[in-house]
């Protein structure tokens, strides 16, 4: 995912409140996964969910020397696996949507409509 910041003359700032509040999405989120080696954090998952009909993938990321070795499918399915029974959506790019769709998820046929985030945008 390639975050940019908007507007580009207030970049130093915003890149520091989002450095400075990167935990506070995790601490809200409904369920975080972590995967280790040892102490080394090497991938990550949240989530936001209702626990019931509706949950959201946010920020998986697998550290770039431990990808495909199946460390983000185990993460997804880990997800999955505390609510089964939840519709699950997770908004990305066109170049990850093929790895969702290996991982079981569908396009969606439904619009989705947002207010940018003020701090980031996602391309
Ligand atoms: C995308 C990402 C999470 C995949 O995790 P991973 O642990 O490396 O992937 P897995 O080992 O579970 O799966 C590997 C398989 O997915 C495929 N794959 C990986 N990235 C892909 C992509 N962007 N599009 C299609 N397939 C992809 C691999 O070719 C491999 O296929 P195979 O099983 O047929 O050999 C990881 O590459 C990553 O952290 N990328 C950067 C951050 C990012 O873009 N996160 C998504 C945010 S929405």
């Amino acid at each position: 995912m390639i975050y940019s910041y908007l507007p580009a003359g207030q970049m130093d700032r915003k890149t520091k409140v989002m450095i400075e509040k990167y935990n506070i999405p995790f601490i809200n989120s409904t369920l975080v996964i972590s995967a280790w080696d040892n102490e080394l954090l090497v991938g990550v998952v949240r989530v936001l969910s209702d626990k019931m009909f509706r949950s959201v993938i946010y920020d998986l990321v697998i550290l770039p020397a431990y990808q495909n070795q199946k460390i983000g499918k185990e993460l997804l399915k880990r997800c999955i696996e505390h609510y089964p029974d939840s519709e699950w959506l997770v908004q990305t790019t066109n170049q990850i949507s093929e790895y969702y769709k290996k991982n079981g998820f569908k396009e969606s046929k439904d619009t989705f409509l947002t207010i940018a985030c003020k701090l980031f945008t996602v391309k």
